[in-house]
């Protein structure tokens, strides 16, 4: 499934450099792995601090013959594929928070940045782009703007290029198989990995804020939360914990 796999020692940002290289027609899955990212995107602008041989810093380029809405809940279901990876390797305590965020002990372990390319019709280019923490230092840690967790603290002694191949097995059937499936096949094992499931929680989504009860996500990948005893589908936002 993967047709060119790309190392860099440094770039700006992985997901950058793959979304100038994939070209129309250029066919599907190409990676990109970066010791160091010196522009390293997360989601809302934000940064993602990525020092030399600190993690995984990993995009895959993929092209789907269908509309952007046969990307419904795809980040959700890198996610299960994130986790199913460091399930290989005994990882402990592997949550997800939604939309895409692998957790660890309560603290960020991984995030997923997707960002897309085409005419969003009826074919489009996706770059899905992999951040996890492992071997971080100290130093970094001031940069962090939230509580981070790093694999190398956690499960010591994981060759990275090892769990590089192991998040390319997970993922690259998921997005094969993702116009077919979609979401729906990946539901179950995200509510089971759901960090939040039954919290009281704040979800801010543009200037709004709303409260309720996490329960879980929808078949689309919306997050569901129960107000007052009414469950509403919200497609967008962060949420924390109430109180936090
Ligand atoms: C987040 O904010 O949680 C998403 C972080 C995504 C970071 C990864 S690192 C590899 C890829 N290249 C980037 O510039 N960002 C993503």
């Amino acid at each position: 499934l993967l047709r060119e796999l790309i190392l860099f020692d440094e770039v700006d940002s992985t997901n950058a450099q793959l979304l100038s290289l994939m070209e129309e027609g250029s066919g599907h899955a190409i990676a990109i792995l970066s010791e160091r990212q010196s522009a390293g995107r997360g989601r809302r602008g934000r940064r993602w601090i990525s020092p030399y041989a600190s993690g995984i810093s990993l995009s895959v380029g993929w092209e789907f013959n269908g509309g952007v809405q046969c990307l419904e809940g795809l980040s959700l279901a890198v996610g299960v594929a994130i986790a199913r990876a460091l399930n290989r390797f005994s990882v402990p305590d592997i949550r997800l928070k939604w939309p895409n965020d692998v957790w660890c002990r309560g603290r960020k372990l991984a995030g997923v940045l997707l960002e897309l390319k085409g005419d969003l019709t009826d074919r489009c280019a996706v770059v899905i782009g992999i951040g996890l923490n492992s071997g971080l230092r100290d130093s970094c840690a001031s940069a962090i703007d939230q509580p981070w967790a790093d694999l190398q603290q956690v499960k010591p002694g994981i060759p990275r290029n090892q769990l590089a191949a192991a998040l390319l097995t997970e993922l690259l059937p998921v997005l094969d198989s993702y116009t077919e499936l979609g979401f729906g096949a990946y539901r179950d094992a995200w509510m089971q990995l759901d960090q939040f499931a039954g919290r009281e929680v704040t979800l801010q989504a543009g200037n709004q804020t709303w409260k309720g009860v996490a329960a879980g996500v929808s078949r689309g990948g919306a997050l569901i939360l129960n107000m007052d005893g009414e469950l509403r589908h919200f497609h967008g936002g962060e949420i924390s914990l109430r109180g936090q």
